[in-house]
């Protein structure tokens, strides 16, 4: 049983999920969530980081609407329109980059989607084939057509993960700059402590699975100005968080 909320207009994401349970071929179920809370202020980027497997797609997908099934009740921000960059960035294969956002965009001006190839790096690349790019312009692809809807809400999963250094540190500048300029409410999901810092108003510090949040940090905003002390503290106050085993598997959220 949940409620999902997309009308109204919710001044925060509210996430509240009692259970989230999947169901094996053998019958065996496998608890993914469990008692797993968080609200992010509309506006402000949310930063989710956990282990590996620990359930923070399966999070993103009940956020998304993709998996209803669950016991709990998710609140979304005004209005609810949804932007989504999934951890592999599923392109249409025979259609182009431009035709790939225009298809997840019919109602997008075609002068808008212009301007996206040109924030995005993409505008020499809008006529190619996504076996044409390398996966670092494949997702920005994936994020411009994210963008193209004008999301309240933008979810992206691993954003940055197997890129090499310097094309995640291009795509991590991008990402920050569209979080700053356009105060789109984003939820971001990452296994890597500093990448969440660089970019989260808010940390959520997710347990092992069946993912909880065992500590809600916020960031000290602009995050520009961000001293490399104050980051470090931060990253310290969360590393100790997963050091602390004890209290993190019990049933307290250490805020
Ligand atoms: N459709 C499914 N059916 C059964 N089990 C699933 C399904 N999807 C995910 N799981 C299991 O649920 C748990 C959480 O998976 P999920 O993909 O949400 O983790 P994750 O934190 O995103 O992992 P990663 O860091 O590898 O991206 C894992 O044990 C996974 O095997
Ligand atoms: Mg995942």
């Amino acid at each position: 049983m949940n409620d999902t909320s997309r009308a109204g207009g919710a001044a925060s994401l509210d996430v509240s999920i009692a259970s989230k349970d999947y169901h094996s071929a053998s019958g065996r179920p496998l608890r993914a969530l469990e008692d797993l809370r968080l609200t992010l202020p509309a506006g402000q980027a949310g930063a989710v980081v956990g282990p590996s497997g620990c359930g923070k797609t399966t999070l993103l997908r009940l956020i998304a609407g993709l998996d209803k099934d669950y016991v709990g009740a998710i609140t979304l921000p005004e209005h609810g329109r949804l932007g989504m960059v999934f951890q592999e960035p599923r392109l249409l294969p025979w259609r182009s980059v431009i035709d790939n956002i225009r298809i997840a965009a019919p109602h997008a001006r075609e002068d808008d989607i212009a301007a996206l190839l040109d924030e995005f790096g993409l505008a020499e690349h809008a006529s190619h084939f996504p076996r044409e790019l390398s996966l670092g312009l494949a997702r920005r692809v994936a994020l411009a057509r994210a963008l193209a809807v004008k999301p309240d809400l933008l979810l992206l999963d691993e954003p940055l993960v197997s890129l090499d250094a310097a094309l995640a540190k291009d795509l991590r500048e991008m990402i920050a700059r569209l979080i700053d300029e356009r105060r789109i409410t984003t939820l971001i999901v990452t296994h890597d402590l500093n990448e969440a810092i660089a970019l989260g108003d808010r940390l959520f510090l997710l347990s092992a699975r069946p993912a909880r949040v065992a500590a809600t940090i916020d960031v000290p905003t602009p995050r520009k100005q961000l001293l490399e002390e104050a980051a470090a503290r931060i990253e310290a106050q969360a590393r100790a968080v997963y050091q602390g085993k004890s209290s993190y598997h019990g049933k307290s959220s250490p805020r």
